[in-house]
């Protein structure tokens, strides 16, 4: 049976973006950056789940948004959802996102990015309504800084923010049922915010966080997987004591065996192809100058494309902690807060792609992530897939973070010519199935 005539064809809207593409960039990039405004510390990008800042954000995408003609709501786990609904009721869904928290004095791309850029997606259809409805996801927290657990805001998407994880708590003793209760949501509904119905899948615009792109002299990759991670933290238990009058050898100190801990964690790290392991914060406590401290406690994030590696590496340095307390006479406990398996992309969406930047004139690439993304929660349940940008310098997590506006524009482009392509793969679908 041959297309209807209403059938969105996408030519007509590829047109319209590839013509606006740089002066969408430039709008994208503006956006990015007033988000960047919204922070919960003066002179710094610092924005965590369901801060003051984050409802400022919120309100400043619903701006954006609702002109659109997209309904804008916030989920019981702080997710924004916006709607953009398909030509015809009961069509598909395709999810758009990216996340809207940031680390502590961060960038101003690093999530807000994939959420800007979804936003100029649906604002170059001009109106137009494809075979599924757009969905825009700007998830509440991946960064896993408040609670020392990443993805909260993806995991209410596939149902796994279960009970254990609403009961953490962060380090002011709030727990993820408090925040989301204090922010005026009901974490009761937490299960409401779960995907229902027929998903075409998840789109995550990204920057790359790394020099791989940028060496390649090229704007764009798709992301083929995404490393596994796993997480953890290290409490070193010794005795408080007076640091003039205590003699060396007489001494329990748990932060002078957490960093004998850290410089194994940087060897092993470095002795393992591939693997990459990272001490990035350490609480010691009294916290004193002249107090021996009794306690120290460490995180420990490690990373490898293979999670037998992974595992391996995070077992060994767990053993080390353990060997290193017990020559210095100090107790050591871990929790695990994240072991998160690799996660291979969707092919299908990964060539899709390929396709739409070979369309932009550009050559395909196909990367690893080191990084994690909600891409990797949402892959469970969805099908997913990623576009990484160009990140100058590799530089990410900092507030260096930039990026190139002719590298948004071209992903403005790819993002249409994907739009363009699966919109005449669900007509096509549905026309074989009337
Ligand atoms: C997210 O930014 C991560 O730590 O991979
Ligand atoms: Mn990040
Ligand atoms: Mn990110």
């Amino acid at each position: 049976m041959a297309l209807s005539k209403r059938v969105f064809t996408a030519k007509n809207n590829v047109m319209a973006i590839c013509e606006d593409s740089t002066a969408l960039a430039k709008i994208v990039i503006d956006r990015c950056r007033k988000l960047a405004s919204l922070t919960e510390r003066p002179g710094t990008i610092t924005r965590t789940f369901l801060s003051a800042p984050m409802r400022q954000c919120h309100e400043e995408i619903s701006r954006w948004l609702e002109p659109l003609g997209a309904t804008v709501k916030i989920d019981a786990a702080g997710n924004l959802r916006a709607l953009y609904p398909a030509r015809e009721p009961d069509a598909p869904r395709l999810l758009i996102g990216s996340h809207l928290d940031t680390v502590p004095d961060g960038g101003a791309f690093d999530g807000a990015l994939g959420v800007a850029i979804g936003v100029a997606l649906i604002e170059a259809l001009r109106g137009e309504r494809l075979p599924f409805a757009v969905e825009i996801v700007g998830f509440s927290e991946e960064e896993g800084v408040r609670f020392g657990v990443p993805f909260i805001g993806s995991r209410a998407l596939i149902g796994t923010l279960d009970e254990a994880l609403v009961e953490c708590k962060d380090a002011n003793g709030v727990s993820v049922r408090a925040a989301i209760d204090g922010f005026g949501l009901n974490a009761s509904e937490i299960p409401a915010a779960k995907l229902e119905g027929d998903i075409v899948g998840y789109l995550e615009f990204h920057i790359e966080q790394g020099p791989v792109l940028e060496k390649l002299g090229l704007p764009l990759a798709s992301v083929e997987a995404i490393a596994g991670q796993s997480r953890l933290e290290i409490t070193f238990r010794g005795s408080t004591n007076h640091a003039g009058t205590t003699p060396m050898h007489l001494r329990r100190d748990a932060l002078a065996g957490a960093a004998e801990w850290i410089g194994v964690v940087e060897r092993e790290g470095r002795a393992t192809p591939g693997l990459v392991a990272t001490v990035g914060a350490i609480n010691a406590t009294p916290g004193a100058t002249n107090v021996i401290a009794g306690e120290a406690r460490v995180s420990l994030d490690v990373r490898h494309r293979d999670d037998a590696v992974r595992a391996r590496g995070a077992a060994s340095l767990v053993r080390e902690a353990e060997q290193i307390a017990s020559r210095r006479d100090l107790r050591v406990d871990h929790k695990t807060h994240l072991s998160q398996s690799a996660t291979p992309m969707d092919g299908f969406l990964v060539e899709q792609i390929d396709e739409a930047i070979r369309k932009t004139g550009s050559r395909p690439h196909r990367m690893t992530s080191g990084a994690g993304h909600d891409a990797m929660i949402l892959a469970q349940q969805v099908p997913a897939a990623m576009i990484f940008l160009r990140t100058p310098g590799g530089i990410s997590h900092s507030p260096e973070e930039s990026i190139l506006q002719q590298d948004v524009a071209k992903a403005l482009e790819t993002g249409a010519h994907v739009l363009g392509q699966l919109a005449s793969r669900t007509t096509q679908r549905r026309v074989e199935r009337a």
